[in-house]
């Protein structure tokens, strides 16, 4: 548990308190506690549990400063002590799929699991399916801001930035696809208070 916090954030403190932030305590993040913000991030829900997410926690100076190059030179993605990148891979997804059935349902589990993947996804082309598992991967990027946040760390969610180069410098295979680039460390600015549309706006109530 971080220094700072006596206790995790409730998950509404967590929400209302979270705001992108771009400058950084210049202190490495607490390992224990980036392990543990990725161990809740990666309880996000996925259809079917296929988990399509994947992490790349870059912490490696000339790593960061190769990926803010990539970033349009956005300065926050080298001030921050840590950048988590999150991507999916419904590649590896589909060719592992039987690991995420549960191990409750037996092998009629993963024989099932494997099915409904082979049915659903084996006709379409590597695109399509990629575009699914992004939706999901949506998800534990959503989860992870606010799993970072409830453990007294701040963030800022990145989609500036140039895929291929991100995938070129992380080695990642041609067909994954990001949900984003998350700088993460300790506040040293305040950010911006939300600037939202109310409820009413966005909501129809039947
Ligand atoms: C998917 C996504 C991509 C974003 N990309 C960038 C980015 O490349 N650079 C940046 O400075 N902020 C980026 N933002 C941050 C938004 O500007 C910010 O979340 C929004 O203005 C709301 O402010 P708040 O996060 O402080 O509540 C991004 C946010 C999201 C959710």
């Amino acid at each position: 548990m971080t220094a700072t916090l006596t206790r995790p954030l409730t998950a509404t403190e967590a929400i209302e308190t979270r705001r992108s932030i771009r400058k950084f305590v210049q202190e490495p993040v607490d390992q224990g506690d980036l392990r543990e913000i990725l161990r809740l991030a990666s309880l996000a829900p996925s259809a079917w549990n296929a988990q399509t997410w994947r992490f790349a926690v870059v912490q490696d100076p000339q790593l960061r400063e190769q990926l803010r190059e990539a970033a349009y030179g956005q300065a926050q993605v080298t001030n921050a002590p840590a950048v988590i990148v999150v991507y999916s891979d419904m590649e590896d997804t589909l060719q592992t799929v039987e690991e995420t059935a549960h191990p409750g349902m037996g092998e009629a589990g993963r024989s099932g699991q494997r099915q409904t993947f082979d049915g659903v996804f084996g006709q379409q082309d590597v695109a399509q399916r990629g575009q699914w598992g992004l939706s999901q991967a949506n998800i534990a990027f959503g989860f992870l801001m606010v799993a970072a946040r409830g453990l007294g760390y701040d963030t800022v969610p990145m989609l500036g930035f140039d895929p291929a180069k991100v995938r070129a410098i992380l080695g990642l295979p041609e067909h994954v696809q990001f949900a984003g680039m998350l700088p993460i460390g300790k506040r040293a600015e305040e950010g911006f208070p939300h600037h939202r549309h109310p409820v009413e706006r966005i909501t129809k109530f039947y």
